[in-house]
């Protein structure tokens, strides 16, 4: 079994060596493009994260791809075999990452910590009126692997929360909203929004004005997503006229975010580096070496990429 591994700013040898001990006798290596006039090695599977055109073309007998993200929009970009399988990463270790962070955010703004913050500055001893849990439904875009564990997590601090995907979902607790035509009725019942949608032709700047002035009043949005799905300059209107109370943003639609976007010092905006959900690589090998195993015996494994639908 020939295996290449393509992934933009990841360090290859630690993965390597975590791939040959999972996999004892594969053969597997860093892809550098071949010098002109020399035979391209050819593998039967590739480790992959946002690989370059030429990876593809170069590369004829690909069987899969195993994507080291949940994401796979930078690689459904390219042009791709029809033969050719999308494997993305299923949690991974991922949804906990995503959970803790999401529960931070939100519990920052619910317990007002970001003023505490400012009290300790001005050394201010001053309580702030307990909200009602109640004022503050949170919605959570996408109910797939992380926005379900996200949902579930929001709950146990007796949140009252809504998912909003394209199939109706039945999780404890929890109001399950479904497609475009649902979508005002989720929008109007949350005050703090979720973001854990892929990024597809029919998501993209989906955090719009015309969907992020649905809110309620006050508002908060919390995207660790992508940073393609939000209209920038709509966000910084709702914020600057007070519809919308703060965001949380983990993802842009350049990255690393230029030191000139008005993000960064936005008074209102939380920013972190695309890191609410971090790739594990021991999880992600176990994953991937025990997905190879199942293809080779026939079986079936999760995480396939549809994609037309594009996730
Ligand atoms: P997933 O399991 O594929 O879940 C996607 C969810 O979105 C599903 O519930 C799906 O609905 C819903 N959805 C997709 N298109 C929709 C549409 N047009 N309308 C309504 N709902 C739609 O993906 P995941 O593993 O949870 O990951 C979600 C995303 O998180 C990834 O694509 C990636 O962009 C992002 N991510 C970010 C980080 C980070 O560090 N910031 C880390 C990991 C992942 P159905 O259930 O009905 O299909
Ligand atoms: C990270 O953004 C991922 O898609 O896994």
């Amino acid at each position: 079994m020939k295996i290449a591994f393509c992934c933009t700013n990841t360090k290859a040898e630690p993965w390597l060596e975590a791939f040959r001990q999972a996999l004892p006798g594969v053969d597997i290596w860093e892809w550098q493009a071949a010098t002109p006039g020399q035979a391209p090695k050819l593998a039967d599977h590739a480790v992959v994260w946002s690989p370059p055109q030429s990876f593809i073309d170069e590369q004829t007998q690909l069987q899969n791809l195993f994507n080291i993200g949940a994401g796979v929009d930078a690689l459904l970009k390219l042009n791709l075999p029809a033969s050719l399988n999308i494997v993305r990463l299923n949690d991974a270790g991922m949804s906990v990452q995503m959970a803790e962070y999401v529960c931070h955010a939100v519990i920052r703004y619910f317990r007002e910590f970001n003023h505490y913050d400012k009290d300790q500055i001005e050394q201010r001893w001053s309580y702030r009126k307990p909200a009602w849990r109640a004022d503050f439904p949170v919605g959570v875009l996408g109910a797939g692997v992380l926005g379900s564990k996200v949902a579930q997590a929001l709950k146990q601090f007796e949140f009252p929360v809504n998912v909003w995907s394209r199939s109706p979902k039945q999780l404890p607790g929890l109001t399950s909203y479904t497609g475009l035509e649902q979508l005002p009725a989720f929008l109007k019942a949350s005050k703090v929004l979720v973001n854990l949608l892929p990024l597809t032709p029919d998501t993209e700047n989906i955090l719009n004005h015309a969907h992020l002035s649905q809110l309620q009043a006050g508002a908060y949005l919390i995207n660790v997503a992508r940073g393609k799905h939000v209209v920038d300059q709509d966000l910084i209107d709702l914020l600057d006229q007070g519809h919308m109370a703060g965001a949380t943003l983990d993802v842009f639609r350049v990255e690393p975010l230029p030191p000139e976007h008005a993000f960064w010092k936005h008074p209102k905006i939380v920013v972190t580096p695309h890191t609410s959900a971090r790739t594990l690589r021991e999880e992600s090998v176990a994953q991937i070496a025990s997905k190879i195993k199942a293809v080779y015996a026939g079986q079936f494994i999760e995480g396939r990429v549809d994609k037309v639908r594009g996730y």
